[in-house]
């Protein structure tokens, strides 16, 4: 038989769109074999595209030489196949099936290719381990649920390029070989052949190239942007991830805001079918900070954070007054109920937040009948009965308690309260709770580097009311930055970015850039600034994170076809790996160290 595709063997429908009102018609479908039933006179092939299956009919009728190449047929053999749409008799229908009111009767067949056996079953929800499955993604991508998350993501895509161009805004691609900007995240840098020891690095997100655009008058920029970080990798980060990446001149930050609000709608009543009330709440930085440990906080459920360094501060106990003599805080959750937590499961949580800095978690278990607690003893009467009072404390809950620096203190308890909620089942699955977090601090410090960092980058805009603070307590002012958060991920974020030459070059001074350095590495942007430029801001949404988030998933590699493993390397392919000598040697490069 022979596997040329040909003019006959073109398809006319697609197997899962096959139905009842199909019977009678004459059909050609294509795909692969999920199965293949043998029962002597008869043989049942299931054939499988992106859509579906449909069962393939070969029985006494059909001609010998078809029947013969059905008996060969294996699982994943790609098949073409022509005949007439039949009902299988009401004994035969298969309801978990979307086509299983009717067969073909094939009159028409060829194997286009075999296939050996494949290492996993080609089947939904598979719990085949994630090494095998990225290392022949090419099968993985055929299970419907894998080939359903990327057929979103295209759908989710077609949404934001029709929405923003419905809204004026134009697309622009911007280059991905870019000069190598060390703020940020670490860069993947692309040595220049022709300019020996000179780099390009891959672009972190094309803030720069977009803010340009909006110095050459381009008004409303989009671009879905293919972005690269060599940063460490975790469930909701990816070497290599995609924007959706706007800019807009003449706006503030709501009109930012505001197009984006709708841009989300838009994708709830088009991709999710669900009605979004918008405008979204929104709450300054600080305020997220203080009331949920995070600047990205999950609203789907309680647990506030309940400050009691007030009350911690004149007691007994040094590990709580120390933490505020030390100008740090103590702070507590109240889980309702978690007073059924086993001991076993407190210290779980007692390790839980030793990795996120703190030394330990006080807990005070107020059981019915039996109180017992790590700390209650170091403390007066009166001062355990105002803090059981401050956290609002009844029967049968369970308080969590850290002492220590401000940061480890939000960090820790931000973590702790969201696993909590997680261990004891209080997050509604069902609900999207989007909240726009703004008012961020515009530097950040570190104490290891002794200098100040751009919070979200140096070309953001500080509020107005705290510009005079960048000489005085830059600390302490904040920026027209907003982000953009999901259920306690974020999903985007943004700012107004300064638009004078006179505060950019302030800002890379605060920064630590001398006004040399600021020349050799933005020198075009402040030059861009001297030729006149609108006022202008803009967001960038993480796509593989809002496709994950949607499809309700918890890793976004399930939503990018041939993702990196947490080592930043690709199973399949088998990247990074060496380059060829004589590659090295045209680019100059000499590899001081290699991989075992
Ligand atoms: P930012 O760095 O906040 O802003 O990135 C915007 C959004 O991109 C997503 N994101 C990632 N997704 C997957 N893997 C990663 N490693 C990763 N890093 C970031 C997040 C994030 O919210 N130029 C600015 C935007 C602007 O100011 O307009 C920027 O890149 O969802």
């Amino acid at each position: 038989m022979n596997n040329r595709f040909e003019k006959t063997d073109r398809r006319t429908h697609y197997c899962g769109t096959l139905t009842a009102a199909n019977i009678g018609e004459r059909v050609a479908v294509v795909g692969w074999c999920q199965k293949q039933r043998d029962l002597g006179a008869l043989i049942f092939i299931d054939l499988r595209d992106r859509t579906g299956m449909v069962q393939l009919a070969f029985d006494e009728a059909t001609e010998k030489s078809i029947f013969d190449a059905a008996f060969g047929v294996r699982a994943e053999y790609v098949l073409a196949a022509q005949g007439v749409v039949r009902s299988r008799g009401a004994e035969a229908v298969n309801k978990n099936m979307a086509t299983g009111e009717i067969e073909i009767a094939v009159d028409g067949f060829k194997i286009l290719s075999a296939a050996k056996t494949p290492p996993f079953a080609i089947v939904e929800n598979s719990d085949v381990k994630s090494e095998l499955r990225l290392t022949h993604r090419y099968l993985d991508l055929r299970r419907p649920d894998m080939a359903g998350n990327l057929i979103a993501r295209s759908k989710i895509t077609k949404l934001a390029r029709d929405y923003y161009h419905e809204n004026g805004f134009i697309d622009v691609e911007t280059p991905i070989l870019v000069k190598p900007t060390p703020e940020g995240a670490r860069d993947y840098l692309v040595p220049s052949r022709v300019h020996p020891g000179k780099f390009y690095a891959l672009p972190q997100s094309p803030q720069i190239y977009k803010q340009l655009l909006m110095c050459s008058g381009f008004d409303r920029y989009i671009q879905i942007a293919r972005c690269f970080r060599d940063e460490d990798l975790r469930a909701d980060r990816q070497p290599e991830f995609t924007q959706i990446d706007l800019e807009m001149s003449f706006v503030t930050e709501d009109d930012v805001i505001a197009v984006n609000e709708g841009f989300i709608k838009h994708v709830f009543e088009n991709f999710m079918n669900l009605p979004l009330e918008v405008p979204f709440k929104r709450m300054t930085w600080h305020e997220a900070m203080e009331r949920y440990g995070s600047d990205k906080p999950d609203t789907r459920f309680e647990m506030e954070l309940c400050d009691i360094s007030d009350i911690a501060a004149g007691c007994g106990f040094g590990v709580f007054s120390g933490a505020v003599a030390d100008g740090g805080s103590v702070r507590g959750i109240t889980v309702k109920g978690g007073a059924s937590m086993s001991r076993k499961e407190i210290d779980s949580l007692v390790e839980f937040v030793k990795s996120y800095g703190a030394k330990g978690l006080a807990w005070y278990k107020n059981a019915e009948g039996a109180v017992s607690s790590s700390f209650a003893k170091f403390l007066t009467e009166d001062e355990v009965n105002a803090l059981l009072t401050k956290m609002n404390v009844e029967t049968g809950d369970l308080v969590l308690i850290v002492a220590a620096k401000n940061k480890v203190v939000f960090d820790s308890l931000g973590a702790l309260r969201c696993e909590v909620a997680k261990r004891m089942g209080l997050i509604d699955k069902s609900k999207f709770n989007f909240l726009w977090v703004t008012e961020f601090p515009l530097l950040e410090y570190s104490e290891e580097d002794g200098r100040y960092y751009a919070m979200h980058h140096p070309f953001t805009m500080p509020m107005d009311e705290d510009i005079e603070k960048l000489d005085t307590a830059p600390g302490e002012v904040r920026a027209k930055a907003y982000d953009i958060v999901l259920n306690g991920t974020e999903l985007g974020g943004g700012s107004i970015r300064i638009h004078s030459e006179e505060l950019q070059s302030k800002m890379f001074s605060v920064l630590g850039i001398g006004e040399e350095e600021a020349q050799v590495k933005f020198g075009f942007l402040l030059d861009a600034f001297k030729y006149g430029v609108p006022p202008h801001g803009g967001l960038a949404f993480g796509l593989d994170r809002l496709v994950t988030l949607l499809l309700g998933l918890e890793d976004i590699r399930d939503v990018i076809a041939f993702p990196k493993v947490q080592n930043a390397s690709e199973l399949m392919s088998k990247c990074p790996a060496p380059a060829d000598a004589k590659a090295l040697e045209e680019l100059c490069i000499a590899v001081t160290a290699e991989e075992e």
